[in-house]
């Protein structure tokens, strides 16, 4: 097979991330794809091509001001749906030495002290959260996602980056449009804008007011070289933090949400200690990745690649949604939600040297935030079936608009 195979068009509504990556499993290990506006890409899904891809630093760049020739010759404009994954100036548009930097700067800041410390706040925002969701109106229908889902990972990150109240909102707008796949040209070039302004405002008023928070500490972190972020590094790199915190753990929490109360001897296993939170943490990274199509990779060379002549400059989207469903590890039950089953192998959190720097914090506000959920709301319920959950909008990642629930269980005749 070559380049000329007919792309899939992928869904900007991302209305069925799973059926959509069954067929294009039927193009081989790789499929072409295509993007808002008629942007040709890549997309593995296969688990083993994908853990090559993301290994080998020389085949595979991120970054698209050295490796993308659409990019460096100006022809993705401003007003392109995904053009911040582009345009961010971070560590996850950086290889080699230049990327060790960057995160290597970060984590000067980001220690395990600093992770470990953020338990206590974790636990008072779950509760605080919890609080508020008892307080909605007894027997009606409530938005789980809105309420407690998206509410758990903004409020993390903008504690841990020391982001005053009257800013959240201003810094976060922008990272969910990030990931919306629809938005109109005018959406894309004004959100590039905002949210790039809204964090320099940020970095400015961090470095007048510095405090025992994590945009502090990249502000003050030096290199053995004394080298520091630059402005434009230290807003990419906010930018890319903010982002990258919020828009995935929302959905980790969602998914388990949902297939926790979509199962009632799951749960009850659960209560009982016959299953262990941990498995249905790693089930949920593998069944429902939150991540779905992550750009970007680009070609450094020309390679043939499972049975496809990609050329250099291509860029490459990783599957994660099909990659934790790769019938190559999870045989014919690849589908199903099942904790029991003994290898649950994923690459949810990224493999090699861009390996998510957030992993350890989700989980630590995952195993906070959903055991609790369900221990002071027992009879919780999805307030419509399943399969009636319509997708976010976005082929990045891969989530739900809204969970209805039903906090005290569904009321006597309710079709659910
Ligand atoms: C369940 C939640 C999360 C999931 C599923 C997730 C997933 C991922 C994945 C798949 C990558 C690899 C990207 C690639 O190779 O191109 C990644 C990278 C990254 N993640 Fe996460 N992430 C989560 C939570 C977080 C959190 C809470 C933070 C911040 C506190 C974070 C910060 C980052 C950063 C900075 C990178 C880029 C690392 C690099 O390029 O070196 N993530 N994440």
């Amino acid at each position: 097979m070559s380049a000329s195979v007919c792309p899939y068009v992928l869904d900007p509504d991302g209305a069925d991330t799973h059926g959509e990556t069954d067929k294009l499993r039927d193009q081989g290990p790789i499929a072409r794809v295509e993007l808002p506006d008629g942007v040709l890409a890549w997309s593995v899904h296969d688990y083993e091509l994908g853990k090559a891809i993301m290994g080998n630093q020389e085949l595979w760049s991120k970054n698209p001001r050295k490796s993308w020739p659409e990019y460096i010759r100006g022809e993705i404009s401003n007003g392109w749906p995904l053009i911040t994954w582009a345009a961010m100036d971070t560590m996850a548009t950086q290889d080699g030495a230049d990327h060790a930097r960057l995160r290597s700067l970060l984590l000067r800041a980001f220690t395990q002290r600093r992770v470990d410390a953020m338990k206590p706040k974790i636990e008072a925002t779950v509760g605080e959260l919890l609080d508020n969701l008892a307080a909605q109106e007894p027997g009606t229908v409530v938005d789980l996602k809105g309420l407690f889902h998206m509410e758990l990972p903004t409020r993390l990150m903008c504690d841990l980056f020391g982001v005053p109240e009257e800013r959240r909102a201003d810094v976060l707008a922008g990272g969910h449009k990030n990931i919306d796949t629809r938005i109109s040209s005018d959406v894309a070039e004004a959100n590039l804008e905002q949210w790039q302004d809204a964090i320099t405002e940020l970095v400015a008023y961090k470095r007048a007011n510095p405090g025992d928070d994590l945009t502090s500490g990249m502000i003050a972190a030096k290199n053995e070289d004394g080298s520091a972020l630059s402005d434009s590094e230290m807003i990419g790199t906010l930018h890319l933090l903010l982002g990258a915190g919020s828009e995935t753990l929302v959905n980790a929490l969602a998914h388990a949400s949902v297939a926790l109360m979509n199962d009632p001897k799951l749960l009850a296993d659960v209560r009982s200690g016959a299953v262990s939170w941990d498995d249905v943490f790693e089930e949920t990274l593998r069944v429902e990745s939150p991540v779905a199509h992550l750009p970007f990779r680009f070609a450094t060379q020309d390679v043939e690649i499972g049975g496809h002549q990609v050329s250099k400059g291509d860029v490459m989207l990783v599957d994660f949604a099909g990659i934790g469903r790769d019938p190559k590890n999870h045989g014919d039950t690849k589908n199903e939600f099942d904790v029991n089953r003994e290898d649950k192998t994923h690459l949810s959190f990224g493999f090699g040297v861009h390996y998510c720097l957030g992993a350890r914090l989700a989980k630590s506000a995952w195993m906070t935030g959903i055991p609790a959920l369900f221990e002071r709301f027992p009879d919780i319920a999805l307030a419509v079936p399943k399969d009636d959950l319509v997708g976010q909008g976005s082929f990045v990642v891969n989530g739900h608009a809204e969970v209805p629930v039903y906090l005290e269980g569904a009321p006597v005749g309710a079709l659910v």
